[in-house]
């Protein structure tokens, strides 16, 4: 397969990563004999700087014109104060998701076996969990009208939601629930806010086209807690912009790191694939950041396109590595391993290479495969 794939590094740790996750394409392409390319654009921070524009319009074309877009992190923190100055890297990020429709973000989470015991939470509780966040990415607050006053006093944010936006995601998740576990669960806050309203309503008539899956309503908060106390009950997790944003990140911690989960956005015509986390910006250049969220991210890019078995290539490099204790330092102790040591490791994986040995010589944190 021919794939034009356009590379969005970003700020802070994304061009550490995402170099690590088109590595791992170009062997998944050289195993397979695909034809991938890859050409770089900025966005957020980078691109600020050079052409004061979060998202200029070389890289919103290239994008575009792409089969996919392969995205690291945007952030930088003289912007932390958002809206308070008039550009700001995420703005980036949010114009490139409008301009290319993405309006869903999926986020599967898992509990590796590998990683349970670096999780703060129980292993019998976090055991075989396996869900996915279908977060809404077109509306909702992120989207919505926003403003500080000019005397800072005052501040206001708008979600807003129409019946199309949630009916087309809400579609999506129910699709999904058929061919896994058949349980949606829509996360709300229907007892105070109009849009929560708006999403019950919507969701209950799409669920009716669906008899066989089991529609669970819970209002944010409860979903928040009933996450860490009982993840294997959730299968697909369908919600507003904002609340899946937060709970996405509350989910890191049932993988054991923030590090390890991946995300696509997709619309009708464009997808883009990029980790979880953000800029990390107090690692940048220290080639100590996590690059499987990126590497996985590459995998869900491969699935997009029905390159399954290409795909599991990945999921059983990434695993391996995990097994192994081949990790950074968000997931073991010792600063053993880099960013692009992992890298490495999942490429000798993958092109099942003799140098994996090289590892070995490293006294393991838990080796029970290689
Ligand atoms: C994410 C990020 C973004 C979001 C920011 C950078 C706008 O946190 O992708 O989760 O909130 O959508
Ligand atoms: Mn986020």
């Amino acid at each position: 397969m021919k794939l034009d794939i356009a590379v969005l590094k970003g700020d802070g740790i994304g061009p550490e990563v995402v170099s690590e996750a088109v590595k791992t394409l170009e062997n998944v392409a050289k195993k397979y004999q695909h034809e991938f390319s890859f050409k770089e654009a900025l966005v957020g921070g980078a691109a600020i700087k050079a052409h004061n524009n979060p998202l200029p319009e070389a890289s919103l074309q290239l994008c575009k014109t792409s089969d996919a877009v392969l995205f690291g992190a945007v952030g930088h923190p003289n912007y932390n104060s958002g809206q308070l100055s008039k550009i700001w890297p995420a703005q980036g990020l949010l114009k490139l998701r409008q301009e290319l429709d993405l309006f869903v973000n999926i986020r599967p989470v898992r509990a590796y076996e590998a990683t349970i015991s670096k999780t703060p939470l129980k292993p019998e509780i976090i055991r075989g969990t396996d869900f996915r966040i279908f977060r809404e990415l077109s509306g909702g607050v992120l989207m919505g009208d926003s403003c500080l006053s000019e005397d800072g006093q005052s501040a206001f944010d708008t979600c807003s939601y129409t019946v199309f936006e949630i009916e087309r995601i809400a579609k999506l998740a129910f699709e999904a629930a058929m061919q896994r576990k058949k349980k949606v669960t829509m996360v709300d806050k229907a007892n105070f806010m109009a849009t929560g309203q708006l999403w019950r309503r919507v969701c209950t008539e799409i669920s009716k086209n669906y008899p066989e899956v089991e529609l669970e309503n819970l209002h944010v908060d409860h979903a928040a807690i009933k996450l860490i106390q009982h993840p294997t009950s959730f299968d697909i997790i369908v919600t507003s912009n904002i609340f899946g944003d937060i709970l996405s990140d509350e989910a890191g911690a049932i993988s054991g790191s923030l590090g390890l989960l991946p995300s696509a956005s997709i619309g009708p015509n464009q997808a883009l694939f990029a980790p979880v986390h953000g800029c990390y910006a107090a690692a940048t250049g220290k080639g100590i950041a996590n690059p499987l969220a990126s590497i996985l991210s590459a995998a869900m890019l491969l699935e997009h396109f029905d390159l399954e078995e290409e795909a599991s290539e990945i999921y059983h490099a990434v695993e391996r590595s995990l097994t192994a204790g081949v990790s950074t330092m968000d997931l073991v102790t010792k600063e053993r391993f880099g960013t692009e040591m992992v890298g490495d490791f999942i490429q000798c994986i993958i092109l099942e290479l003799p140098q994996y040995g090289q590892f070995q010589s490293v006294e393991w944190e838990q080796s029970t495969i290689i």
